[in-house]
């Protein structure tokens, strides 16, 4: 595994609608072995592959630790209620915001075999799923933030 380097906001990568995984192969194993390195490096609860300016659909959320789940392709199924949760990035180092996301999702994609794969998630780990589904399309979460703030005065 190797460390990449995080792409940070302002460059336009992020900013860019990613293309489908046409092959699940060792190439984008070892991509997907380096972002969680990467993540976990950074203390980060997810990572989308632009963020390593991979541009492909596919991203890695931890939110329990140990608990990682990779999808690749993914696409929403369900989305039900509202919650507004505090957000960060490792795009965006050093600020926090609030946003408003479902609180239930339901969301399909494949695993980095090509199995299909289904999860259901609430609260905190469907802000998770949604936020890092946003990167793949150019969306970074302080686009829909309100009170974005230094998350050192937290
Ligand atoms: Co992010």
């Amino acid at each position: 595994m190797a460390l990449r380097n995080i792409v940070v906001e302002g460059d336009d990568i992020l900013r860019k609608k990613c293309r489908e995984v046409t092959e699940i192969d060792d190439r984008i194993r070892t991509i997907l072995d380096d972002m969680l390195e990467t993540m976990r490096a950074y203390n980060g609860v997810g990572i989308a592959a632009p963020q390593v300016g991979i541009m492909r659909r596919m991203f890695m959320i931890e939110v329990e630790e140990g608990d990682v789940i990779e999808l690749i392709n993914p696409e929403i199924l369900e989305m039900r209620g509202s919650v507004w949760e505090d957000e960060g990035c490792l795009s965006v180092p050093g600020l926090i915001g609030t946003v408003e996301r479902p609180e239930y999702i339901k969301i399909k994609g494949l695993d980095r075999f090509g199995n299909e794969v289904i999860h259901e998630a609430e609260g905190f780990k469907a802000v998770a799923f949604c936020h890092e589904n946003d990167h793949l399309d150019g969306i970074l979460y302080i686009d829909k933030a309100k009170d974005i703030r230094d998350a050192d005065e937290e």
